[in-house]
């Protein structure tokens, strides 16, 4: 056992169970690395270490696939639609298993990642790991500070208490102002909510970060993959369990 990938995270990302239950699974002697019982916390090389449950083999973990698109209006955040809408991830290369984390709405511009690591994206779209997203917002009016800090206190969406983590206005006129909101939250519709919530009209809704990662450079429709670097952030970013599970 010379690797370092976790036992439980090696049998989450080659899709036999979530983390928890691989630990479940690796404490009641069901799991066996290079033929020996396997114990918590053991590490293996994925490309090396034969794992094996039940006696049945674990294939061996692809390289995982990471790319960041800058999605245009217009696209799914999906793999496939059965109304033969147009999905994301048309707009990338061929590649099995590739998914959109999370989602954008179809008119809703901005940084979407794709990806074929099941494991982190889940991760990344679960609220209780709170990774952050800011969106650039145009509204009409204004949008004073008192609307600000009710927005960061929270305001009730469907019985959850929804709040941003900050505001900054950067643009305003006549008619409209633009914000930029940074959220952890996660929430289907997160934004739209809050500014329903707060009597504003949304005019445009882009994501300009996720997870610190931005679309600099990329027109709409452009994407690239993700560097070394980035994907070790992110795997960082969610290396911890979640504290809550809700
Ligand atoms: N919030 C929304 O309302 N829509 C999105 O696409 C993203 C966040």
């Amino acid at each position: 056992m010379t690797g370092n990938v976790r036992i439980n995270r090696f049998l989450a990302e080659a899709g036999v169970a979530s983390r928890r239950k691989a630990d479940i699974l690796v404490a009641a002697g069901r799991v066996r690395i290079n033929g020996d019982r396997a114990a918590t916390g053991d590490k293996v090389d994925p490309a090396r270490d034969e794992v094996r449950v039940d006696d049945e083999p674990v294939a061996r973990i692809a390289e995982k696939v990471w790319f960041l698109l800058n999605k245009p209006a217009g696209y799914l955040s999906a793999v496939t639609d059965d109304r033969g809408r147009h999905t994301v991830v048309e707009l990338l290369p061929p590649t099995p298993g590739l998914f959109p984390v999370g989602r954008l709405d179809r008119e809703v511009e901005g940084v979407l990642l794709l990806t074929t690591d099941g494991d982190t994206a889940h991760r990344l779209t679960h609220p209780s790991f709170g990774i952050t997203k800011v969106y650039r917002v145009l509204v009409a009016g204004n949008f004073p500070d008192t609307v600000i800090r009710a927005l960061k206190s929270g305001v009730d969406i469907a019985g959850h208490l929804c709040r941003i983590i900050d505001a900054v206005a950067v643009a305003s006129d006549q008619t409209t102002t633009t914000l930029e909101l940074t959220l952890a939250e996660g929430r289907k519709h997160e934004v739209k909510e809050l500014i329903k919530a707060v009597d504003r009209l949304l005019l445009r809704l882009e994501r300009i970060s996720f997870a610190g990662l931005t679309a600099q450079g990329l027109k709409p429709g452009e994407y690239r993959p993700l560097t070394k670097a980035e994907i070790g952030s992110i795997k960082k970013l969610t290396a911890q369990e979640p504290k809550d599970t809700k």
